[in-house]
C-alpha cells in the first residue's frame, strides 16, 4: 500500500467530490495546540466546554484543589467553530479524524455512541480513542513508501458528521480492485441480520448501480474501499472510502484472499459478479472486535501480571490496607480498597496507556472468528 492511497482516503480529499453522495458534514482544522492535548496523557476538559455544564464555582474549585496536575486547556475559537457546527448540523454530530472515528471508545460515552451534542463530549472520545492516536501518529506505519518527514505535513482535521441512526444491518463495505467491485460485505460481523438472506440480491444490484453509476472512476485510485448505507430500495448513501490494504478492516474477508483476487482485464468494460458476504447463521457471527477496548487497560495488565509496576503498587496498596485493618484503625468503609485501587492506578496511568494496544493497526482481529 502506497501514502497515495491513504491520502486519497484522507476525508477532506474525497469528500469536496462526493458531498451530494453522502451525510452532511464540516471540516475544521486542529490547531497545533488540539492536537498536542489529544496527544497528551490524562483526559482533562478544557475550561471552556465543561462550564455552563451543570457545574457550579465551587465545584469547579474544588476539582481544581483535588486534580493538581490537572491544568484544563482552552481552545476559545476552536470550541466556537464546533459549536457552530453542530448547532448546523442539526444538533447532534457524528466525530472523526482525517481518516477514523473513536469507535474504541464508545464504552466512555454517557449512552455508549459516538452521538455527540457539545464539545466535550467530542474531547472525551477523542481523547480516550487509540483509532485516533493511530491517525495523529502512525497513519502511514503500513505503507511501503512510508516517509517521515512527509508524514509532518499532514494537515489534521476534525470531521463533524450528522447525526443519524443507521440501522447496522443496512451497511455495507465494498472492496474495488482495478476499477472493479469484486466483494462486498456486511458492515458489522457480529450480528446476523435475517433479512440479508431474503434480499442480497437487491442488494448486490443496487451497490452495483450505485458503484459503476456514480463512482466508477471518479475516485483516484482504482483499488480503494468504500462504505455504503442501503436506506431503501435503490436508495444508497456513501459513508467511507478506505485504503484497499490490511490497515482497513476485510470484515468477511480476508486480505490474502482480497490481495490474490483475479484482477481480471481492467481495460475490459466487463462487470465482474461480485461476490456478497454475509452472516448466514446465528452461529456465524464473529467475536466483537471491540470487546477488548470496553474495559480499562490498567485492570487487563493487574489481572495478566503484564505490567509488574502495577501489581507492585497493588501489592503494596493491599498489604497497608490488611495493615490498617488488623491495627483497628477506622475500617468502616467496605469500599476502601476500591479507592485505593483506583487512586494507585491513576497515578500508575501516566504515560502508560499509549503503547498498550497494538497501533500497528486498528484492525482487531478475533481469535475464533467463524465465516459462512
Ligand atoms: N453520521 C453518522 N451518524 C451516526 N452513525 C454514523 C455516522 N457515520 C458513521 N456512523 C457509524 O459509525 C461507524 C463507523 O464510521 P466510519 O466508517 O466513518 O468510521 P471509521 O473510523 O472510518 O471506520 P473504519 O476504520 O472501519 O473505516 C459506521 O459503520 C456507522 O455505523
Ligand atoms: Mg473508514
Amino acid at each position: 500500500m502506497k501514502r497515495e492511497q491513504v491520502i486519497n482516503c484522507m476525508f477532506s480529499r474525497w469528500y469536496p467530490k462526493f458531498k451530494h453522495l453522502s451525510i452532511k458534514s464540516h471540516i475544521i482544522p486542529l490547531p497545533v495546540e488540539f492536537i498536542d492535548y489529544l496527544n497528551s496523557d490524562g483526559v482533562v476538559l478544557p475550561k471552556e466546554s465543561i462550564q455552563g455544564q451543570g457545574q457550579s464555582q465551587e465545584e469547579e474549585e474544588e476539582w481544581d484543589m483535588d486534580t493538581p496536575h490537572a491544568k484544563p486547556p482552552s481552545f476559545p475559537q476552536f470550541e466556537a467553530q464546533i459549536k457552530k457546527s453542530i448547532a448546523t448540523l442539526g444538533g447532534k454530530v457524528f466525530p472523526k479524524l482525517n481518516w477514523s472515528a473513536p469507535r474504541d471508545a464508545t464504552w466512555i460515552a454517557f449512552d455508549h455512541t459516538l452521538k455527540c451534542t457539545n464539545p466535550s463530549d467530542i474531547y472525551l472520545l477523542l481523547k480516550s480513542s487509540e483509532f485516533v492516536m493511530h491517525d495523529l501518529n502512525e497513519p502511514f506505519v503500513r505503507c511501503d513508501d512510508s516517509d517521515p518527514d512527509h508524514e509532518a505535513k499532514v494537515q489534521y482535521e476534525m470531521v463533524l458528521r450528522k447525526w443519524l441512526d443507521l440501522k447496522p444491518g443496512l451497511e455495507f463495505r465494498c472492496f474495488i480492485k482495478k476499477n472493479k467491485l469484486i466483494g462486498i460485505s456486511q458492515r458489522h460481523p457480529c450480528d446476523f441480520f435475517p433479512f440479508l438472506g431474503k434480499d442480497n440480491g437487491a442488494i448486490v444490484e443496487d451497490i452495483k448501480l450505485f458503484f459503476y453509476n456514480k463512482i466508477y472512476k471518479q475516485f483516484p485510485d482504482e483499488n480503494y474501499v468504500f462504505d455504503v448505507y442501503r436506506k431503501s430500495e435503490h436508495n444508497i448513501l456513501l459513508l467511507d472510502f478506505n485504503p484497499f490494504g490490511p490497515v482497513t478492516d476485510g470484515l468477511l474477508f480476508e486480505w490474502e484472499e482480497l490481495d490474490s483476487w483475479p484482477d481480471g482485464d481492467s481495460a475490459s468494460e466487463e462487470v465482474p459478479e461480485p461476490v456478497f458476504r454475509f452472516i448466514e447463521t446465528e452461529m456465524g457471527v464473529k467475536p466483537s472486535p471491540y470487546q477488548q477496548h470496553g474495559i480499562p487497560v490498567d485492570m487487563v495488565d493487574l489481572a495478566a501480571g503484564t505490567d509488574p509496576h502495577k501489581l507492585i503498587d497493588f501489592l503494596q496498596m493491599k498489604t497497608q490496607s490488611q495493615q490498617d485493618d488488623s491495627s483497628g484503625e477506622d475500617d468502616s468503609s467496605d469500599d476502601k480498597p476500591e479507592e485505593n485501587v483506583s487512586n494507585v492506578l491513576a497515578k500508575r496511568t501516566d504515560g502508560d496507556n499509549k503503547d498498550t494496544n497494538n497501533s500497528d493497526s486498528k484492525t482487531c482481529t478475533a481469535d475464533s472468528a467463524t465465516i459462512s
